[in-house]
């Protein structure tokens, strides 16, 4: 059994090199435009088709706790780039340092294949705050 991260990268990797004859051997076929149109709306059919259930259920950017704070914003520019927007009240304060640490790995690791943006220190801290401020447990 393959671990999503190592199923994630050989994915990466045959889009990444274009070995579009393996993957028509999955039942979806590639977006129209393939590899080298990759932008951000087929990064995330992707990861539906290849993830699918394991990806948070998203909500509107306006429907998110104090929409105009920077967190708010921030959350919305970083985590909307492989899968919709995740609540903050998904998860507990306890849980979200796990969860986005698994999210920056996986950001930090894109972003040096090109297309996805990691977020800097101040960003990572921002975002991290603003999740724990409006977690499950939280009392606002
Ligand atoms: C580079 C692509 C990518 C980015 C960017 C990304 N995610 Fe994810 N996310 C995934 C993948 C793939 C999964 C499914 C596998 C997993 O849970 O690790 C996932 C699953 C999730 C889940 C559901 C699983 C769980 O443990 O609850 C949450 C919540 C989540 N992401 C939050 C975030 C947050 C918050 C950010 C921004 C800080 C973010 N993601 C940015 C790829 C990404």
């Amino acid at each position: 059994m393959m671990t999503s991260n190592t199923r994630l990268i050989i994915g990466l990797t045959l889009l990444l090199t274009g070995v579009t004859g393996l993957l028509a051997i999955r039942s979806n076929p590639m977006p129209a435009g393939g590899m080298g149109m990759m932008g951000q709306g087929n990064m995330k059919e992707m990861m539906k088709r290849m993830m699918g259930d394991q990806l948070p259920p998203g909500i509107d950017a306006a429907d998110l706790p104090d929409p105009q704070s920077q967190g708010a914003l921030l959350l919305t520019r970083y985590c909307t780039q492989c899968h919709d927007l995740p609540p903050p009240a998904l998860h507990t304060s306890d849980e979200w340092p796990k969860v986005f640490a698994r999210m920056d790995r996986r950001m930090t690791m894109m972003s040096r294949m090109g297309s996805i943006l990691s977020p800097t220190d101040q960003d990572r801290l921002i975002i991290l705050s603003y999740l724990l401020r409006h977690a499950a447990d939280a009392s606002e």
